[in-house]
């Protein structure tokens, strides 16, 4: 079906006040339908993310036999068909716009002895395959893919599934938590022990709800590299879960309420796990007024509401090392930057230019549309910031957002600390992760907008 683009101008409205809760984690969310599809009996979900994204792993798992309905409340029942019992699907899984439904779901599909064709929207079918090809393809699993650009391997494929499978050791060459997790998800199938050897941590969600539904996982570090080993082919039992607030969610205002004079915002329910929340500290770093409060556990995850007030920052030089923890918080951190004083300078962010856009490339232009001086390397962006001042805005020009939901919340929120309006090719793939985003900011930012 070809794609109605839907502008949207995003303008100034004043302070963000009061208390919002942000929706539920989107990969937490992807982890508890897969997990509980997986689980023998009813795994009940609640705070479950309803974004497309989500709900297209749903719809991938109902076509290969799993029972999966949500009741009146917002609570979801997952009937598990148990570890190996995904059957044949009719069709092709289709996973829209969605990296970690493809990626995961395909970890899945390659320990089963089933052959299920894959396909994605226009920016999903750019994005490399490879990368979880290589690892699932000496477990026995093979694959017919789409040429991609310089080489790649792209969606539409059809993947023909091993059954059983060989349990590999695989060193990832790339911090991904999504190959990470399609290694372990087709490890589940697999006799014997299957390894991921992680030289750079990445988010540990699939760690955590694996050992929550009774998988045995043993994890040891060594050379400060993580080795993870999953025993293959265990019961697991379902669960009832809560799925905690999406902190890459939270980030677009927890950085509105800082640009923004006069804020002061209370985000409730917000995921802190260490290997999320780098953008807590690097706003930090750069001045921002954050405030824990009530830290706790939701689901086996730390939780805390974030008090965030305005204040001015300052340009920093972000460590590489921070990366993983904020890899999908860079757009909104580039706006940050674009509104504090001095220069801000990142690397390291060679990941970014195959999410859901090139994320370096696309903010880099986007940037420049609004007024900002920035220059673009082959792993980062050096931003020049105006020190408070309110950005141009867009003038005569239009967002190209690339259908990256990051990209059209981001700028949104350079047009709330812009003088003139921000305006955005599509906003339409907010839904992706974010369904209520836009009401939210009206709701917080009274003036209309
Ligand atoms: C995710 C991992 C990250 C992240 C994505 C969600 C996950 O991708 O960007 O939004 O749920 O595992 P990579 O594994 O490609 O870094």
């Amino acid at each position: 079906m070809p794609h109605t683009p839907s502008p949207q101008t995003f303008r100034p409205a004043g302070p963000l006040r009061g208390s919002i809760a942000v929706p539920g984690d989107k990969s937490i969310s992807h982890r508890s339908l897969i997990l509980g599809a997986m689980a023998v009996g009813e795994t009940r979900v609640s705070g479950l993310l309803e974004g497309e994204d989500v709900l297209a792993t749903a719809a991938a798992l109902r076509a290969m036999g799993t029972d999966i309905t949500r009741e009146d409340d917002g609570t979801w029942h997952v009937h598990g068909v148990g570890v190996g019992g995904l059957l044949q699907p009719a069709s092709a899984i289709d996973c829209g716009n969605s990296g970690t439904s493809a990626r995961l779901l395909m970890g899945l599909v390659a320990s089963h002895g089933i052959t299920v064709s894959f396909t994605g929207d226009a920016s999903l079918s750019k994005r490399p395959m490879g990368r979880v090809i290589d690892p699932l393809s000496l477990m026995g699993a093979s694959f017919t893919a789409s040429p991609g650009a310089n080489g790649t391997q792209c969606f539409p494929l059809m993947l023909e599934g091993a059954h059983p499978a060989v349990p590999i050791s695989y060193r990832l060459p790339m911090p991904s938590a999504q190959v990470k997790s399609a290694v372990l998800l087709a490890g589940l199938n697999t006799p014997g022990i299957t390894t991921v050897i992680e030289p750079v941590p990445t988010r540990d969600h699939s760690e955590r709800m694996l050992r929550g539904f009774g998988a045995q996982l043993d994890i040891t570090e060594e050379d400060g590299a993580r080795i993870i080993r999953l025993t293959g082919q265990p019961e697991l039992q379902p669960q009832d879960l809560t799925v905690p607030g999406d902190p890459s969610s939270a980030a677009f205002f927890m950085v509105a309420a800082t640009l923004v004079e006069g804020s002061d915002l209370t985000i409730r329910n917000v995921g802190m796990n260490p290997t999320r929340a780098g953008l807590v500290g690097v706003l930090r770093a750069m001045g921002a007024d954050i405030e824990e409060l009530e830290p706790r556990e939701v689901g086996g995850e730390p939780v805390a509401d974030l008090r965030v007030r305005h204040a001015a920052l300052k340009g920093i030089e972000v460590d590489p090392a921070v990366v993983p923890s904020m890899v999908d918080e860079f757009p909104v951190l580039f706006v940050a930057a674009a509104l504090a004083e001095g220069t801000t300078l990142t690397r390291g962010l060679d990941e970014l230019r195959v999410k859901e856009s090139d994320r370096l490339a696309t903010m880099a232009a986007a940037l420049e549309a609004v007024g900002v001086r920035v220059e673009e390397s082959e792993d980062g962006l050096t931003i020049h910031g105006t020190g408070g001042e309110p950005l141009r805005g867009t003038a005569n020009a239009r967002i190209k957002t690339h259908l990256d939901h990051r990209i059209a919340m981001s700028m949104a929120v350079a047009g709330r600390a812009s003088r003139d309006g921000v305006e955005v090719d599509d906003v339409s793939p907010i839904a992706t992760s974010f369904p209520r985003f836009e009401s939210m900011l009206s709701a917080v930012t009274p003036r209309p907008a």
